[in-house]
């Protein structure tokens, strides 16, 4: 049996925030509700074959399903983990504008990690309401909400991450960095883009400093997956048959988020099975599509072992347009590329004793680097 499976369920479309730079744009921008009876039956799908299962709630804006919506889907999973013996791990990922303190405390009791969408001190640049959604990243904290910062950067203000981190830092909230992407709003706006070497040197010295920051107090997501990469181990490996998503319109979709609704695999009903959506004609075309755009892109591409073309393959979801794939692809490399080059330069000092310099959480993670002496 396969333990463990990613799931994503994306309640509406609609939004109650308009972002400027969003991957979804007007045309994913439907107003349909997912029944909770579909939701139940996806959430049931997975127990049947899988042991682990974690839940990604996102949107559209996943607030707008209303507090019923979740305490039925939560009075759901207890009923699966006594039927199938299912663990379950939660995501929400939300503007936090209709955050109420029932939702939070809901979110809490079935220890979901809340990911609020927000940019730190350049919030305004992309999003609105700054002032109200970080009361609410404050309030959901104090309530003891396991809480993180979804903080896009862009051309407003990727100049300023080391600004950006400290700024987190200085208010112990966890965060993770999304680079922005052009798709939806921000393939149309590219005002909105980064230039990628100029974001590249700048993510590499905030790395750089990072490492050695001993006054780290948060979770700096980005970075500790980046300190997690090796030569020699591959990114992402736990991706293809095991991320879907399900759609307001109660279809099945291949992975997250964002998934592609080019390739329908089913929809939930009673009794029906995730691997059945695995094993569809749609699934096996999606396959060959995208193992045709890795022979293509990552043949030559040196680090292709690291990423293993997640990149080109997260890429196409939504956007089957070459020019994103090029630049998703060069960006990626490039990161890799920077950030491994730094990683040896860590693990170096580690054989050699070196260690003084590094955080604990360097320490940590690059601890098997250590010489061994006799
Ligand atoms: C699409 S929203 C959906 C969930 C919810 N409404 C929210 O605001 O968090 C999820 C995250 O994707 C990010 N996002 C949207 N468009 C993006 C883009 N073009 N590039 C990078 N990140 C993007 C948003 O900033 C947000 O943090």
């Amino acid at each position: 049996m396969v333990h463990e499976i990613a799931l994503t369920i994306k309640p509406t479309m609609k939004c109650n925030m308009k972002c400027r730079h969003c991957f979804n744009g007007d045309s994913l921008n439907g107003s349909e509700m997912l029944g909770i009876k579909n939701a139940c039956q996806f959430i049931e799908a997975a127990c049947r074959e899988y042991s682990d299962v974690k839940v990604t709630f996102h949107g559209g804006e996943p607030t707008l399903a209303g507090n019923e919506f979740y305490r039925q889907v939560f009075d759901f999973q207890k009923q699966m983990t006594d039927k199938y013996g299912a663990k379950f791990s939660n995501n929400f990922t939300t503007n936090g504008i209709l955050l109420n303190d029932g939702l939070t405390e809901l979110l809490i009791a079935n220890n979901a990690l809340i990911n609020i969408s927000f940019d730190g001190p350049y919030n305004d640049f992309l999003r609105q309401k700054s002032g109200q959604v970080y009361e609410r990243i404050c309030r959901v904290k104090s309530m003891g909400g396991r809480v993180r910062a979804f903080c896009t950067v862009s051309r407003g203000s990727f100049e300023h991450l080391p600004e950006i981190y400290q700024w987190f830092n200085e208010r112990k909230i966890d965060f993770k960095i999304l680079p922005i992407e052009p798709r939806g709003y921000a393939a149309v706006d590219r005002e909105l883009l980064m230039d990628t070497d100029k974001f590249i040197s700048i993510l590499t010295d905030t790395y750089r400093y990072w490492i050695t920051d001993k006054a780290c107090n948060i979770r700096f997501y980005t970075f500790e997956e980046f300190a997690a990469l090796r030569r020699d181990t591959q990114f992402k490996p736990f991706w293809f048959n095991r991320e879907i998503a399900l759609n307001p319109d109660g279809k099945i979709y291949p992975f997250g988020r964002p998934n592609d609704v080019q390739f329908c695999l089913g929809e939930a009903a009673d009794s029906f099975r995730l691997s059945v959506c695995f094993d569809s004609v749609e699934y096996n075309r999606m396959l060959e599509i995208l193992g045709k755009l890795r022979e293509k892109y990552c043949t030559d591409c040196e680090s292709a072992g690291v990423c293993n073309g997640v990149c080109i393959c997260m890429s196409y979801m939504y956007v089957q347009d070459d020019a994103l794939l090029r630049y998703s692809c060069y960006r990626s490399n490039r990161i890799f590329r920077a950030v491994l080059a730094v990683n040896d330069e860590i693990m170096e000092d580690f054989r050699r004793g070196e260690t003084e310099k590094y955080s604990d959480i360097i320490k940590r993670k690059f601890a098997g680097s250590q010489r061994t002496e006799g």
